[in-house]
């Protein structure tokens, strides 16, 4: 039997990688597929809560039951995100967002005639770091990917994006990350304590996390 331990929270799911435009038909994007955060969303609104699911291109079904919002770029899904943001009370930031995009998107193809092409990047916004600054008092959950120094990194994140949870990935290791059906993790708190997630499915994961961010809102809401 599923808890309904959310009832009456709204949550705001981000999931799956974005996609960032060359030209018509190119884009530079990352290997997320969105089965965590897609997992999430299906959790949360099985545990009473009302769902938003804010989703990068991904081949996933639409969760039954979730409004789900499609975006590409990261400026779309940030768009997306404060418009959704009044209504949550928790947000869980599962999207892999990129971190740059294309100064410029060519109108046209761009052709293979010169031997070398250089594409410049500027920064996206960092949709999470905006959102620890206007959270108020809903709870905000961050995931963190890492090929290295994965605690350390993973809680500078915590505190300079002043979120209550982080959920920390090192993707390196086999059975954690983007492409399949389980994961490993450690979750970091504010107050500097963590809890190691073992080799699990993403839907166990997807429920124990959860269940942490009801023990959270109990403690705080
Ligand atoms: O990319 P980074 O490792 O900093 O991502 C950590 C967290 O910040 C993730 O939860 C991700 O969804 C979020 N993020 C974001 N906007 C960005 C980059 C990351 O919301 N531009």
């Amino acid at each position: 039997l599923t808890p309904k331990d959310l009832a009456g929270e709204h949550l705001l799911v981000t999931a799956g990688p974005t996609q960032e435009e060359i030209d018509p038909v190119r884009f530079v994007s990352n290997h997320s597929s969105g089965k965590m955060g897609y997992a999430i969303a299906r959790a949360a609104r099985r545990r009473g809560a009302e769902v938003t699911l804010v989703s990068g291109p991904t081949c996933l079904d639409a969760p039954w039951g979730v409004e789900t919002v499609r975006v590409a770029s990261a400026v779309e899904m940030r768009a997306a995100v404060m418009a959704a943001l009044p209504a949550a009370t928790v947000v869980i930031k599962a999207a892999a967002v990129a971190d740059y995009r294309p100064v410029v998107r060519a109108a046209g193809k761009i052709k293979k005639n010169a031997d070398s092409l250089v594409i410049e990047l500027e920064k996206n916004p960092d949709i999470l770091a905006e959102l620890g600054g206007i959270k108020g008092d809903r709870l905000l959950v961050g995931f963190a990917a890492e090929t290295a120094d994965l605690l350390e990194n993973a809680r500078k994140k915590l505190v300079a994006k002043n979120v209550d949870m982080m959920v920390a990935n090192d993707v390196s290791l086999e059975g954690a990350g983007f492409h399949g059906d389980t994961n490993i993790a450690r979750l970091l708190y504010r107050d500097g304590a963590s809890e190691e997630l073992p080799l699990m499915t993403k839907d166990d994961m997807a429920a124990l996390i959860l269940g942490r961010v009801a023990e959270l809102r109990k403690k705080t809401g």
